[in-house]
């Protein structure tokens, strides 16, 4: 009987004693030192104590038992961590509890003295709940939340949820969570130069309504239950992917501005995200700094705009500074960078909608806190002028361009060291801006090489798998400096050996064409890129130089230069290969392009004459625009072949006018014959002739000899000719008889009016009623669409 008394108090005493190890009575203390100080929850969800890195700094927190990291929920004193030895943790006999560092000095302190507390408890909610002998709660860590929210704790309005500063520490860090005054709860960016709201929506006069929530019920109070739900007065839910009971979960404010609920899998101990706020990681706000820019691809990047360095190279939140100096300077002295499909988001100094990109230019330029302009042309111009530059992101689904004001004549070297673009000499002025919506504004060819990133998603593949060591082994896995990036596309262009060359074409052996300038073989280099490499004869001026400054010119609808070689009389320089044939060999043979195509031909021709006629800032001329320039890639989209080539073959005299004449019969300008200065006109003209050819599907260029007519007459004369005549008379054009009979009709009218009269009017004899590129592109654009 004795015995069975004995062993049930033996049982209680063990019941009593397992239990007590969740609670902390009154009087006793944890230390740092004492490894197995710690409080854990009845269900060994939980464990309270103190926990340390391998660095002499140590946290008074609560974590998950069972996760393989040991997931903090909660500290005590997130930014004032405590030493390694003598810290210590005592429920005083006042009924406090504190915090004290190796010096005795309080760290942290409960709101609990002269109560009547009695015992410290870490419950299965994980939450530690200081309580009298009635089991009243006087002080709960649930009241104090860091950067997470756990199951049955609550989001009121005086609590906030702050991300940590980086992964794998816990001091504050810039975004947060709670209720604003207008009782919604969103989540704002509060960095050391700005603070900005980012969701549900950036705009400041957002309306509630349209994301479902209220502002009128101001309760304010959300909850985070055990099904995996989240509910909040705002009219805000949502729930985990696995939503239901028994899987723990946690819901958290992440280092990078997301709000995520991660689930835990008990077997491999290791969390899944179930649910997380933000899709796109760069809608987030204050994530690359001031000046940067965050490239959302599959994992979101930060980058520095052309002309601008990291501020530090370790922490790219902060930033990037321009590398030259910022002056206010009269509007004559800025040119404008344009990076399509990017933003910067807020501090926008003037907004006005519908104006011209003209007007939205002049007032960045005329405002000396201008810093960029962002133009959108969905419909209207939408015009933003910008005071500085945060939030900053690409995409390829953003419809607006931002140009950002900087000096005239600006090297961007920390892209390119130590070259210098300089394109082919004209008598032309320079134009500050132009009306093109897809390009203009570019003063040097240099910032290229950003387009083509935000652009080319080809060339952003390329980039990742070049990088993909180096982005992924570092230990910032999200700093990617692009102008490393940029460099090394950059560094495509290079010289090559006589003996390399001689490799990759096997000798000279399989010759693809044949032009004024010299012989194209084809070849495939070591790195298995097949290219086209053009030998060329004598030469004047310096090659090397003149053809790396050609290299720098990167356009999808010009033919890429990869190098080039100049080796004791060898003069080569190598291209991308472009697969399909000529445009020549697709209009004027029995593979005749459909209508379709030939409108992509004629809109892709004149991207990249407008890009070389608008785009450095001393223009290129073609001088030599012909279908036989013209290569077409596997998908039809043309590439300009030859160009800025002229400088090297015909060196004009001091007035940098040319001396010699260049071009094709048939293609050349009028002012060719008749000694005038040459400017981006004559390529107008030539591009003129081939979109008459295009539309019409023979050789407008080729002479011929009428009978009975003294003269000899182009197809092209008399073309024009009879089309004039007919509109004096007051006649309407048949397009269905000047369209090429081969089509049996199947064209768009619309198109292939638009088309025909833009021909014409750049086969103008005077050069000054031919339009520019740049307006030929934005007329053919406007009709891209229709049918
Ligand atoms: C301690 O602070 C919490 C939260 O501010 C409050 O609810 C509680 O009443 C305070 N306790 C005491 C004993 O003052
Ligand atoms: C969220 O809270 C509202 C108001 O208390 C309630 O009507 C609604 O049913 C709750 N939703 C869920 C999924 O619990
Ligand atoms: C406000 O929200 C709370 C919590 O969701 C809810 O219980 C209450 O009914 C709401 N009040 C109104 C007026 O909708
Ligand atoms: C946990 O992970 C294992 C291994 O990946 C998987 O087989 C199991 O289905 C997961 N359990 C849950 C509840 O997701
Ligand atoms: C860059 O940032 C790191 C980490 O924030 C810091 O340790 C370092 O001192 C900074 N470097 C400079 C040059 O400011
Ligand atoms: C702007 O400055 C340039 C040189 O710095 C000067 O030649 C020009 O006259 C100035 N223009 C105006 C409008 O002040
Ligand atoms: C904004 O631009 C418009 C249009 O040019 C102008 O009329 C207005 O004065 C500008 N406002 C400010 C504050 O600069």
């Amino acid at each position: 009987m004795t015995k069975a008394i004995l062993l049930l108090c033996l049982v209680l005493l063990l019941i009593k004693s397992s239990s007590s190890k969740n609670t902390l009575p009154i009087g006793s203390s944890l230390s740092v030192h004492h490894h197995s100080d710690l409080i854990t929850s009845q269900d060994n969800t939980f464990t309270c104590g103190f926990y340390g890195f391998e660095s002499n700094a140590y946290w008074f927190a609560i974590w998950f038992t069972n996760s393989e990291d040991r997931t903090v929920v909660w500290t005590a004193n997130r930014n004032t961590p405590v030493n390694g030895r003598g810290s210590k943790v005592t429920f005083r006999g006042d009924g406090a509890m504190v915090l004290t560092d190796v010096d005795g000095m309080v760290v942290w302190e409960t709101n609990t003295t002269s109560t009547d507390v009695n015992r410290a408890v870490l419950l299965d909610s994980g939450n530690l709940v200081l309580m009298n002998a009635k089991g009243k709660i006087l002080w709960q860590s649930f009241d104090y939340p860091t950067d997470t929210l756990l199951p049955s704790q609550t989001l009121t309005k005086s609590k906030i949820l702050i991300s940590a500063l980086r992964e794998g520490t816990f001091e504050s860090g810039h975004f947060s969570l709670n209720y604003n005054s207008i009782n919604v709860l969103t989540m704002i960016y509060d960095g050391p130069e700005i603070s900005s709201v980012y969701w549900p929506s950036p705009d400041p006069g957002f309306n509630v309504w349209i994301y479902g929530r209220t502002s009128y019920n101001s309760s304010r109070i959300a909850v985070f239950n055990n099904l995996g739900v989240f509910n909040s007065s705002d009219r805000w839910q949502f729930s985990a992917s696995d939503m239901g009971f028994g899987i723990k979960r946690r819901l958290t404010m992440d280092h990078d501005g997301n709000l995520r609920i991660y689930s835990l899998n008990e077997s491999t101990r290791s969390w899944s995200i179930s649910w997380q706020a933000i899709a796109k990681p760069c809608d987030v706000h204050g994530i690359c700094g001031r000046n940067g820019i965050c490239i959302q691809g599959e994992k979101q990047e930060c980058s520095c705009p052309p002309g601008y360095e990291w501020s530090n190279t370790t922490d790219f939140t902060l930033g990037c500074n321009p590398t030259f100096k910022k002056t206010c300077g009269n509007s004559t002295s800025f040119g404008f960078l344009e990076l399509p499909h990017t933003d910067y988001y807020g501090f926008d100094l003037n907004y006005s909608s519908p104006i011209s990109f003209e007007a939205c230019r002049d007032i960045c330029l005329g405002d000396c806190s201008c810093e960029a302009f962002s133009y959108r042309l969905t419909g209207e111009g939408f015009c933003f002028a910008k005071s500085a530059l945060f939030n900053g992101f690409t995409s390829l689904n953003f419809p607006g361009t931002i140009y950002l004001k900087v000096p005239r004549g600006m090297k961007t070297q920390s892209i390119l060291a130590g070259s210098k673009p300089t394109c082919v000499d004209t008598t032309i002025t320079i134009m500050v801006g132009s009306p093109s919506m897809y390009a203009s504004l570019k003063k040097r060819v240099k910032w290229v090489y950003l387009y083509s990133f935000a652009l080319a998603v080809g060339v952003v593949e390329a980039l990742v798998i070049l990088f993909g060591w180096w982005l992924f082994s570092g230990k910032n896995e999200l700093l990617v400096n692009l102008e490393y990036g940029y460099r090394m596309i950059s560094s495509q262009f290079r010289g090559f050996s006589y003996q390399e060359l001689k490799k990759a074409t096997q000798d000279f052996k399989v010759e693809i064409g044949r032009g004024g300038s010299g012989a194209v073989y084809k070849g495939t280099l070591e790195d298995e890129r097949v290219v086209a490499v053009k030998r060329v004869g004598d030469v004047s001026g310096e090659f090397s130089a003149e053809v790396s400054t050609i290299g720098q010119i990167n356009h999808m609808n010009l033919v890429r230069m990869w190098g080039f070689c100049s080796e004791k009389k060898h003069r080569l320089i190598v291209y991308e290969y472009v697969e399909n044939l000529s445009l020549d060999k697709r209009l004027f043979s029995s593979s005749f392009l459909q209508w379709k195509e030939r409108f992509k031909v004629a809109i892709g021709i004149a991207k990249g004459l407008a890009y070389l006629h608008h785009e450095c800032l001393e223009w290129v001329i073609h001088c030599d625009v012909k279908p036989e320039n013209i290569l077409l890639d596997h998908a039809f989209e043309p590439k300009i072949a030859d160009f800025g080539l002229a400088k090297l073959f015909e060196r004009g005299g001091q007035n940098s006018e040319f001396t010699k004449v260049r071009g094709t019969k048939g293609y050349m300008a009028p002012e060719w014959a008749h000694n005038l200065p040459i400017t981006a006109k004559v390529d107008v003209y030539s591009y003129g002739v081939v979109v008459l050819e295009l539309a019409k599907g023979i050789r407008l260029s080729s002479i011929v000899a009428h009978e009975g007519e003294e003269e000899e007459e182009s197809e092209l004369t008399r073309f024009v000719k009879v089309t004039k005549r007919t509109i004096q008379q007051g006649n309407e054009l048949c397009i269905e008889e000047i369209i090429d009979p081969r089509l049996g009709g199947l064209f768009s009218r619309h198109q292939a009016a638009k088309l025909v009269e833009i021909g014409l009017s750049c086969v103008e004899e005077d050069r000054n009623k031919r339009p520019t590129m740049d307006s030929v592109v934005q007329i053919l654009m406007d009709c891209e669409h229709e049918m």
